[in-house]
């Protein structure tokens, strides 16, 4: 098969080629890297892969390929998409950005989860596979065992969501703050007679100064928190939050009898791992000991961690879990408004289950049925 690769030096699209090459994807495909910028320069080095850059811009070379997988973003797609497909165009578009995502012409992949609905929307001719949204898909990831099940009457998540779901100069804006903010005390700090509460003075004139860094984020993250991610559609939920519903039933196919996903999204100064604090009402009560049995056995990657003091410090938090295809739950508990309200915690990269790895995978799930 031929696959085209476009956005592949951009922050999930470098990741992406990382599990790709640790995984050897490349051996099952001819590739050609495609460029909005580059092209005609070197490509880069893969098994079977052609040398130099395509133009990204050109339908013919595009339309010569039988699969596309892109990660340059939603512009690029609403620009390329539909010009191909005008062209009669058939092959397989995958894609790591939204635009596609609600569209009944695609499916939302997370194998994992949705693996018989990929495989019947391919059967029907579906060839707009596009990853989910990465709260949404790691939420899933964690609680998968109970979806599958049938058990879930209502979920609200409650998101902490790292900087790297806002993009890569964010990340970068985020060290710089942590930076700005302790040189400007560090003296202050070193010296112990200092009192704490001149010291925090001192920070947070800086964080609302005019020396903080804020192109990115347009606020202080780092000593902070954003209590909004994306769009703001006006009825009082941004659009990520909108995301938790929409995307929750479409992925596990429940149209119509849909369950209602909420919460509030939050971001915080995390680097690559989103968390979310998690209420779950179930259909009917169940022991947690049979809660934790479906959980953990949905799959290979959700790992189950005691609701425990240390076990939790250590197994439950981004700095665990980044650059990992773990997705760890805990803190599961019964709360006392009934036996059939659970209260979790669940953390995951969302950079790899939060975005390129489900997209590999279904490349691979391509693959098999040619
Ligand atoms: N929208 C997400 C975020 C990342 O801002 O964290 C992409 O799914």
């Amino acid at each position: 098969m031929k696959l085209g690769i476009v956005g592949y030096r951009g922050m999930v699209g470098s990741v992406l080629m990382d599990r790709m090459r640790a995984e050897r994807d490349f051996e099952l495909f001819r590739t050609t890297f495609f460029s909005t910028s580059q092209v005609g320069r070197a490509a880069p080095t893969v098994q079977a892969g052609e040398a130099v850059l395509a133009d990204a811009h050109d339908v013919s070379q595009l339309a010569a390929m039988d699969v596309i997988l892109s990660a340059q973003g939603g512009d690029y797609t609403s620009l390329m998409h539909p010009q191909l497909r005008a062209a009669g165009w058939s092959g397989y578009w995958i894609d790591a950005a939204s635009t596609l995502r609600m569209q009944d012409s695609a499916v939302i992949v997370l194998d994992p989860v949705n693996q018989p609905a990929i495989q019947q929307a391919l059967d029907r001719g579906v060839r707009d596979l596009v990853g989910g949204n990465c709260t949404v898909s790691l939420m899933l990831m964690g609680l998968a065992g109970l979806f599958a099940n049938d058990l879930v009457e209502w979920v609200t998540a409650m998101t902490y969501q790292a900087a790297s779901g806002a993009g890569a100069a964010h990340m970068r804006e985020l060290l710089a703050q942590m930076g700005g903010l302790h040189a400007s005390v560090a003296a202050d700090l070193s010296d112990p007679s200092r009192s704490i509460l001149e010291i925090d003075q001192a920070v947070s004139a800086y964080l609302r100064g005019d020396q903080l860094p804020t192109q990115a984020f347009g606020t202080a993250l780092a000593g902070n928190l954003i209590p909004w991610i994306d769009k703001d559609l006006g009825d009082g939920q941004s659009r990520e939050e909108w995301k938790g519903a929409a995307e929750t039933n479409k992925i596990l196919g429940l149209a119509p009898h849909t369950i209602p996903v909420e919460g509030l999204c939050i971001r915080i100064g995390a680097m690559r791992c989103h968390s979310q604090a998690l209420t779950i009402k179930l259909k009917t009560p169940l022991p947690l000991p049979e809660v934790e049995a479906l959980i953990r056995d949905a799959h290979p990657w959700v790992r189950w961690v005691p609701n425990e003091r240390e076990a939790s410090i250590r197994e439950l938090s981004p700095v665990a879990v980044s650059g990992t295809l773990s997705v760890p739950i805990g803190r599961v508990r019964a709360l006392s408004m009934g036996n059939d309200y659970l209260t979790a915690f669940t953390v995951g990269d969302q950079l790899l289950w939060g975005a390129a790895e489900p997209l590999r995978r279904v490349l691979r799930l391509v693959h098999a049925r040619h």
